[in-house]
């Protein structure tokens, strides 16, 4: 299996698919969510920057014909790729796939053995190793309190910055054992935060998540929703304070007596959705996925 689709069920209803309605998937992967639309009736144009995922999802939805389009890209483009056309819906489903993180050689996963490469879009330079083996002791240490929240980020750092003024780090287990030499024993998984944070600067999860959500939002139709699922709360954080401003009406300074923005609200933000029970017992990796949706108004 590719890969699970998480919260499937709750993104279907939200999204409420209308027969040969247009719908925006950026995140293909291996196009669970893209095939459940297509069931429905649905027309879906699919982004993902992996060429793992586009080859899934080529062969997967071969048997939607032109009722799908898949494009190689990265979702930040979906004013471009999207031009003139307007849509009933769209998906984010933010991180990574099962596949990204179970293929070794990715190195996406301190659980297994790989080269440090980490990237999502193997067209790119920037690679983990090149993260590890090149950024300032400064910069590193930011990176894994920014992206990590890794409190022990500073005795991290050094230790990486010894190991590596020895010979380069190469491979997942080696930056593995150098954080968990770093921190207490106590801590469940500690290169779990280290590994998260070099993840997202390598593909440069968090930068212009926002404006790639305005930009979709405002391809939707009138009482269109768009949903995304998060995977942690700094990319939650995003969703919501985006969703947040699209749902307001005045965004002034508090202190102002009259509102001088003129800002108007342009969505109506829909409660939070969590997997439920049995999706957790079902599939233990939707356990941190977190639904939001928003609604264009009339
Ligand atoms: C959690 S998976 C999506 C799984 C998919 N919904 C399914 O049901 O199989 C996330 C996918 O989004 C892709 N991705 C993440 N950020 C992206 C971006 N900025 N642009 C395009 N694709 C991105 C990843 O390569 C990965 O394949």
């Amino acid at each position: 299996m590719y890969h699970v689709p998480v919260l499937l069920n709750e993104c279907l209803s939200a999204l409420r698919v209308r027969k040969d309605g247009l719908y925006f998937d950026g995140t293909l992967g291996g196009g669970g969510h893209t095939q459940a639309i297509l069931e429905q009736g649905g027309i879906v144009i699919g982004v993902d920057r992996d060429e793992d995922a586009i080859n899934e999802c080529t062969e997967r939805l071969k048997p939607y014909g032109d009722r799908v389009k898949i494009v190689r890209d990265n979702f930040k483009n979906a004013d471009n790729i999207l031009g003139e056309a307007k849509l009933d819906g769209a998906i984010l489903d933010l991180g990574i796939s099962s596949h990204q993180i179970d293929c070794c050689e990715r190195g996406m996963s301190f659980r297994f053995d790989g080269k440090l490469d980490m990237r999502m879009d193997n067209r790119q330079l920037l690679t983990a190793e090149m993260v590890v083996n090149e950024y300032s002791e400064d910069r590193l240490i930011r990176l894994l309190y920014e992206y990590g929240e890794e409190s022990y980020a500073k005795k991290i750092v050094r230790n990486i910055v010894k190991a590596r003024a020895v010979a380069p780090i190469t491979t997942t287990m080696q930056l593995s054992e150098i954080v968990k030499a770093s921190v207490p024993k106590n801590i469940p998984s500690p290169q779990k935060r280290t590994f998260q944070a070099i993840r997202i600067e390598v593909n440069n999860e968090l930068r212009g998540l926002d404006k790639a959500i305005k930009d979709i939002f405002a391809h939707l139709n009138a009482g269109a929703r768009m949903c995304v699922i998060s995977f942690h709360s700094l990319e939650d954080r995003i969703v919501k304070q985006t969703f947040n401003l699209l749902s307001t009406d005045c965004i002034c300074d508090k202190s102002l007596p009259v509102c001088v923005c003129g800002h108007k609200a342009e969505g109506k933000t829909l409660k939070k959705i969590k997997p439920s029970p049995s999706e957790l017992k079902e599939n233990p990796r939707s356990a941190s996925a977190t639904l939001r949706v928003i609604e264009k108004l009339l």
